[in-house]
């Protein structure tokens, strides 16, 4: 979704706003832009696309030594040059970069901006024009007419702003979407992503919701709401950029993919104490001890990482456990049990449809806990307790080793609650013995991608849709598999609960749909394969992902036994590949699948 950087006392601010604009590619976006300036001259360049357009724009005289730089996702007004940011104000005078959206913008419009002319459709291109408005009306300097902007604006939004006229200062605020000051040495740099702009520094400072902040070379000047002078401390991003590079691979995805199983090791280094118990927070779990029901909120690929924990986190628990999408859970809350406890599932930890039942639940007093590969992020702040998914930053937009580390920090979460419960005895359930186990089985599985590219060109070469099926956990691993598949090759696929296809979804089964299913679970994998017989009987071309010890002569791909608790870590892994490849051999971008955004800060 839309990225934000910018800097102020360096000079060529175009290359290093081209760089950080780059590193933010990976979140999403269809136009970009910049605006650079030093004092004598200022250069304003948009382009819609890949920053690939906008660098070929930027031309030699285009330099300063402040600038602000933007890749938008549409949300007002469809990707053009001309909603493109950074936005000016009616006489040209303010350039402003905008994420988030201005709920208002209309009233704002009809009661500010009477006889302005505006170039787009945006809700930013409102905020700066209703900037110029306040000063050129109330005869205000830049900073307070900023400040009674901000007082008018409803809605979420990180904002940078300049003046033409002093280019030396970048004016920054903040509501409800992250937004961060990087410092460096003679210069400052503000980004909504630490990832942005780690070769220019890795201190960086937060900023809260409602403060604005004033930028300049060798200063930044926090104020909150009341005015009131803020002190923070700055924090070193425990982040490398070789961390956020691709090295020898050809996409992201497949590096992610291929991390897993050192992602599973690392988990049981950070969670594993020295006399092998678990490292997990005494009050946390004498919280979740506390509950009596676990509420997983969480969208996308993180909301079926929840349903993947739901059963071992019931059986090791003996919690009950519901699982709901963020964005319907927040504005229809179901009736709650008495002592709910809140997990909130997010890679990026950004996800406004999270954020806002996160909220909610803050002010209604529950307890709650933001599992998240972001360290410090806006869900992370903002719940009572964090556990990491020591994943290392996740580029690619299709969701991979996020989703098998949320498992598998659930799991562990899950032995630490059922120990501190005596529900579970150490003996029952070694956790860390079988990540160990379950990383060594997704090696061999990503050793077999050549038979994995060989399975995807014979079985959805061609195709424009197909399904997966399985039930229980295999069930839930199969909307992760078909969210992977179409998400990036736009096969139009559905993960179904393998017993309820008859009911309906049957009649969609033509000569040659690929049906995939998957077999994990011994009490019902010999119903999968009934449901597997009917399809082919109509026609469909059925491939099969079965544990080892559930195997049949004839299955396809077959997966290395762990414990029946975990299975869904490895049959994932698979569906990861076949999406993959199913993607290259159609010619489609990996990384970077259209429409769609990696950290998602709006509702
Ligand atoms: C976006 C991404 C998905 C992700 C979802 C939730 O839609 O494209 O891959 O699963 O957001 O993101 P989160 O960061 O909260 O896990």
């Amino acid at each position: 979704m839309c990225g934000i950087v910018g800097i102020v006392g360096k000079p060529e601010a175009e290359k290093v706003i081209l760089t950080g604009l780059e590193r933010l590619e990976y979140r999403g976006y269809d136009s970009a832009g910049l605006f650079v300036a030093d004092g004598t001259s200022d250069h304003l360049v948009k382009a819609q696309g890949r920053i690939k357009n906008l660098e070929d724009k930027v031309t030699p005289k285009v330099t300063g030594t402040i600038g602000i730089g933007h890749t938008r996702w549409a949300t007002h007004g469809r990707p053009s040059e001309a909603n493109a940011h950074p936005h000016t104000s009616e006489s040209g005078r303010l350039v402003l970069v905008h994420n988030g959206v201005i709920e208002n913008f209309d009233t704002l419009q009809h009661t500010y901006l009477e006889g302005d002319h505006l170039k787009g459709q945006t809700d930013t291109e409102i905020a700066v024009h209703l900037i110029e408005s306040l000063m050129n009306r109330q005869k205000l300097d830049t900073l307070t007419a900023f400040k009674k902007a901000l007082k008018l604006i409803q809605g979420s939004y990180a904002f940078a702003l300049v003046d033409k006229k002093d280019p030396e200062t970048i004016y920054v605020a903040k509501n409800k979407s992250p937004l961060l000051i990087g410092l460096g040495d003679g210069f400052n740099v503000i980004c909504s992503d630490a990832l942005a702009m780690l070769d220019q520094t890795h201190h960086f400072v937060e900023i809260e919701d409602g403060e604005l902040v004033t930028v300049t070379a060798d200063q930044i000047h926090i104020e909150d709401q009341k005015g009131n002078l803020v002190y923070r401390e700055s924090y070193e991003a425990q982040l490398d950029l070789t961390d956020i590079e691709k090295g020898t691979y050809p996409y992201y995805m497949l590096k992610e993919i291929d991390e897993q199983p050192t992602v599973m090791r690392r988990l049981i280094q950070e969670y594993r104490n020295p006399d092998g118990s678990i490292a997990i927070d005494e009050k946390l779990l004498e919280k979740i001890t506390q509950s009596d029901r676990i509420y997983i909120i969480a969208c996308g690929t993180s909301n079926h990482a929840g349903w993947a924990a739901k059963h071992l986190f019931e059986k090791l628990t003996k919690i009950p456990v519901e699982i709901h999408l963020s964005s319907e859970f927040g504005y229809n809350m179901p009736l709650l049990s008495q002592h709910p406890f809140f997990i909130y599932l997010s890679q990026s930890g950004e996800t406004a449809d999270s954020r806002q039942v996160l909220v909610r639940t803050n002010q209604l007093g529950y307890p709650a806990l933001t599992i998240t590969n972001v360290a410090g992020s806006t869900l992370s702040r903002e719940a009572d307790y964090t556990l990491l998914l020591h994943a290392g930053p996740e580029i690619a937009v299709a969701s991979t080793k996020a989703y098998t580390s949320q498992i598998a920090v659930m799991a562990i979460l899950a032995e630490a609650v059922g120990l501190a419960k005596q529900q579970l005895a150490a003996a029952d359930f070694a956790i860390f013995q079988e990540l160990s186990i379950v990383a060594t089985a997704m090696e061999s599985l990503i050793s077999e991608k050549a038979a994995l590219s060989q399975l995807t060109e014979d079985y959805l070469g061609t195709t424009r849709n197909a399904f997966y099926i399985g039930r229980g956990n295999d069930y839930y691993v199969s909307m992760e598999a078909a969210l992977k598949l179409k998400e990036i090759s736009y096969i139009q696929a559905e993960g179904f609960a393998a017993g309820e296809l008859k009911h309906g979804t049957i009649a969609l089964i033509e000569e040659g749909t690929p049906v995939i299913g998957i077999i994990t679970d011994a009490t019902t994998g010999s119903h999968t394969r009934g449901n597997l017989q009917e399809v082919t009987s109509r026609g469909a071309k059925t491939l099969v992902i079965a544990s080892e010890d559930l195997a049949k002569v004839g299955d396809q791909i077959l997966l290395p036994v762990v414990h029946p608790l975990l299975t869904s870590l490895l049959a994932v892994v698979p569906t990861q590949l076949l999406a993959y490849f199913a993607t290259l051999q159609r010619g489609y971008d990996v990384d970077k699948p259209r429409n769609l955004a990696k950290s998602v800060t709006v509702e």
